[in-house]
């Protein structure tokens, strides 16, 4: 078209989505080893996908479903919330994934013009959702540089000082890209801070069972507060495409509105993904803590890997699956370096730009079985000790 007059600003406003640009340096490079998108290498529970063979030729899986979710499902996700999560008072509407969820959410409380908090780095879609339904004054707080954990003190100032108050503060928990998971005392207060200010609390736990050395993921719940939720991940759903959203229950009106958003973008979610949701939510937590307690050896290796940048350099990998690193001080165009290490080295991380923290790397040990994480790190180990000895030379 040669022009983008007849665009919509929103949409042409808000960043060129990072997974699609590294997807396309990945195509256009030979034999590389990504440690890039955010997936597991897990296929779902195996008696659960023998399960949905059965049932593709049900009529019911074919139409079109509630537009919140089957009731069986939302039924056991009640349950599961409630003895899991220690969230007794959330409705739950099931998604076409956690991203889904996020849109339903800015779409069903913000306003265009509303401003809004996250926190750095961020999650980059959180970021797109936002831009691209209006809500383009997105203020970015700090993490605290040793722990990149919100900062509490930073986020209660802003919300007294910022008039109209913001509308909503959201973190991911654990975190998306950073690895680093929120502790309880902290969510609570974060909570308390949104609830004084009169602001909305969206908390993203798609990683809650990807907890590494004995940390335990937590909930907080309350009339201001939205928690949403991913299959994706946890029993490797992430082409089913299943998420939801556990809302305040007491709050006049929310599920109502949410309904208007959920009928003009999924309608429903699919049929057979929320029938392959509950059978996997039927095999159990525990299925999905067995595979996330074998990749703590991916990260050891990523870490390993990641040694030449130095002490301190390294941040994350409490949760989630990511480590979170920064490059040598030079080196603060990231995506030149993301695009070096492909060419040269044959690894992909994701730039920290796209996070909101140039002269940053994310690095994903969730994608790889343990041979190919040890062949992706060497990669990277050879790549990064010649980035801080040489520079990029070629
Ligand atoms: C924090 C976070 N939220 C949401 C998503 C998207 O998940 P889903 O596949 O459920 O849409 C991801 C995927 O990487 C994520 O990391």
């Amino acid at each position: 078209m040669g022009s983008y007059g007849m665009l919509a600003r929103r949409v042409v406003q808000t960043e060129t989505p990072v997974m699609v640009q590294i997807q396309e340096l990945i195509r256009g490079s030979k034999d590389v080893m990504s440690l890039a998108q955010g997936v597991v290498h897990w296929l779902p529970p195996k008696p659960a996908l023998e399960k949905v063979k059965e049932i593709v030729w049900e009529p019911s899986v074919s139409r079109y479903g509630a537009d919140e979710g089957l009731p069986e499902l939302r039924e056991a996700l009640v349950k599961k919330l409630r003895e899991e999560n220690q969230l007794c008072k959330s409705s739950v509407m099931v998604t076409a994934g956690a991203n889904q969820a996020f849109v339903n959410i800015v779409l069903t409380l913000c306003d265009a013009g509303d401003s809004v908090v996250m926190f750095a780095p961020y999650y980059f879609n959180a970021y797109m959702s936002f831009q691209m339904t209006g809500v383009t004054n997105i203020l970015v707080g700090p993490g605290n540089p040793e722990t990149l954990h919100p900062d509490a003190d930073w986020l209660k100032r802003i919300l007294q000082e910022t008039k109209p108050t913001p509308k909503l503060v959201t973190v991911v928990n654990p975190g998306n890209p950073s690895g680093t998971y929120i502790p309880d005392a902290l969510l609570k207060r974060l909570s308390d801070i949104c609830r004084d200010a009169g602001s909305w609390l969206l908390v993203d736990n798609t990683y809650e069972y990807f907890m590494f050395d004995g940390r335990k993921h937590s909930c907080v719940e309350g009339n201001h507060i939205v928690n949403i939720f991913s299959f994706s991940k946890a029993y490797g759903m992430m082409g089913w495409r299943v998420g939801y959203i556990a809302y305040p229950s007491e709050v006049e009106g929310f599920a109502a509105q949410l309904l208007k958003v959920q009928d003009n973008i999924p309608i429903c979610a699919s049929i057979i993904s929320q029938r392959l949701a509950l059978f996997s939510l039927e095999v159990g937590p525990e299925w999905v803590t067995d595979q996330v307690k074998e990749l703590v050896k991916n990260r050891t290796i990523i870490q390993e890997a990641l040694a030449p940048l130095g002490e301190g350099a390294v941040k994350g990998g409490e949760g989630a699956i990511y480590l979170w690193a920064k490059l040598p001080e030079k080196h603060t165009e990231d995506f030149e370096v993301v695009r070096w290490l492909a060419r040269k080295h044959g690894v992909v991380l994701i730039p920290g730009s796209a996070c909101g923290c140039p002269g940053h790397v994310r690095i994903s040990f969730g994608g790889l079985l343990e041979n190919d994480c040890l062949l992706a790190s060497k990669r990277l180990k050879k790549g990064l000790e010649e980035l801080v000895t040489s520079g990029m030379l070629e």
